[in-house]
């Protein structure tokens, strides 16, 4: 069965690794994922974004993420990701996920204190756990799309109170990453994560995990990142491999002939993202 993130994360902060939230797109990210995992020994995390939902549909996503539990045996969450809402949290709960991101992050300090707390207090009853996320992480996801310029680092004190008054299960910040890939080399403020990841119990989240050079991964983990997310690489290395295949063969029509080499570019991707995090062997 679909297990919450307290399964997953205490164990990882509590031993310096952290797990990866891999973001579910269809089929192959799905089969992708676990199939590293297996290989791996690893627990993790479909991340599944309101854009993603709406296009796989609800009772395909969940269906999936079962098929994965069952067929592995690992320890698997099932995760709302950058939920907009109180209503959206609590159709994925409803419909099997086993744990909700509420991002108030766009709402003034005091409105995403009260709104997540919603969120939590409802999701709690029913096992299920709950990402908070403060400050205002950069770059284009789905329908959610910052400017750079516009991002703004998560305040520590706010941080550590916005953790006590809510009482979420992890907290994602904005510390200088942002989604999508990067222009440059992304500037991570390893000090607001070690400031907020020591005064409170449960591990920060790590957004925008795609593009973070090896190193900066390592030095987030020991300032207390417990989970990481990684969407755009996948996407990237799915949509190359189709690419090659569909311009080396302009007369293939059978789409398993491009699918299985996307995900196996897949697969290798998060299986190096696993080790690099060292969830390997933590199932
Ligand atoms: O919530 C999802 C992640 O933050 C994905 O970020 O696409 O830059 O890997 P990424
Ligand atoms: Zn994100």
């Amino acid at each position: 069965p679909l297990v919450s993130m307290n399964e997953l994360l205490p164990k990882a902060k509590a031993n310096k690794y952290a797990v990866g939230q891999f973001n579910m797109n269809n089929l192959e990210f799905a089969q992708a994922t676990v199939e590293a995992a297996i290989e791996e020994n690893s627990p993790f995390i479909y991340g599944v974004s309101e854009g993603a939902l709406k296009y796989m549909g609800i009772e395909f996503t969940v269906a999936m993420a079962k098929a994965a539990a069952d067929k592995s045996g690992l320890p698997i969450a099932l995760h709302l990701d950058h939920g907009s809402s109180f209503d959206v949290a609590m159709k994925c709960i409803r419909a099997g996920f086993s744990s909700v991101m509420f991002d108030g992050s766009h709402y003034g300090l005091e409105e995403n204190i009260a709104l997540t707390k919603e969120v939590v207090k409802a999701a709690r009853a029913m096992g299920v756990s709950v990402e908070g996320e403060l400050g205002t992480i950069g770059g284009v996801e789905d329908d959610l799309s910052v400017d750079e310029a516009d991002a703004k680092m998560a305040d520590p004190a706010e941080a550590i109170r916005f953790y006590e008054e809510t009482g979420v299960d992890c907290l994602a910040i904005a510390v200088g990453t942002a989604h999508g890939m990067y222009k440059g080399e992304p500037k991570i403020h390893y000090d607001i994560i070690q400031k907020v990841a020591d005064a409170i119990p449960v591990p920060i989240v790590l957004h925008g995990g795609s593009g973070v050079p090896d190193e900066a991964i390592r030095l987030s983990i020991q300032a207390g990142v417990g989970k990481i997310n990684v969407n755009t690489e996948n996407q990237v290395a799915c949509t190359n491999a189709i690419r090659e295949v569909l311009l080396a063969n302009s007369e293939v029509i059978d789409p398993r002939k491009y699918l299985t080499p996307a995900r196996a570019a897949m697969k290798a991707v998060i299986k190096e993202k696993i080790r690099l995090f060292g969830s390997n062997n933590q199932a």
